[in-house]
């Protein structure tokens, strides 16, 4: 399976079990295990979820440890965070202030999560290959936080 159609695949599995209307932390977790099981090339997945303070605070995640909190705009997160776009990281070590949860990680992917101008929250995704997310990646997880962004 390619992985556009990975992603084809997990979106509409999200789908339908988003009609039984779960709620927005049970969406994300289920979000998370949906990508971990179906993609080879994702070591972790997970949200951060902005906190009063502006800093970010992990959410549900699937993979190894992760930092708990995020300074606010500090990290590709942070960057994906205050600039409200997509960041794609060939290679952590050449991105300025990249924050190594994992020394495995080496390479990342961060897309925000807005609904109607307000951040939810950034959904990130490592790979323990450089360069491991291209266009398909952006335009599936793209795909999947516009999906989540509605959640109630
Ligand atoms: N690398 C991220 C921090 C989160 S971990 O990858 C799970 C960053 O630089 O924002």
């Amino acid at each position: 399976m390619s992985k556009r159609e990975a992603y084809a695949s997990i979106r509409a599995q999200l789908g339908s079990l988003l009609e039984d209307r779960p709620g927005f932390l049970s969406a994300m977790a289920t979000a998370t295990a949906l990508l971990k099981e179906n993609l080879d090339h994702v070591f972790w997945v997970g949200f951060y979820l902005p906190a009063g303070d502006g800093s970010l605070v992990v959410g549900p995640y699937q993979g190894p440890l992760a930092s708990l909190r995020l300074a606010p705009g500090k990290g590709v997160c942070g960057a994906a965070a205050s600039s409200r776009s997509t960041i794609v990281v060939p290679d952590v070590h050449a991105f300025p202030g990249h924050i190594a949860c994992d020394p495995r990680s080496r390479s990342e992917i961060c897309v925000p999560v807005v609904a109607a101008g307000r951040l939810r929250a950034v959904l990130d995704v490592d790979s323990a290959e450089p360069a491991a997310f291209d266009e398909s990646d952006r335009e599936g997880l793209e795909a999947l936080a516009q999906a989540l962004a509605t959640v109630p």
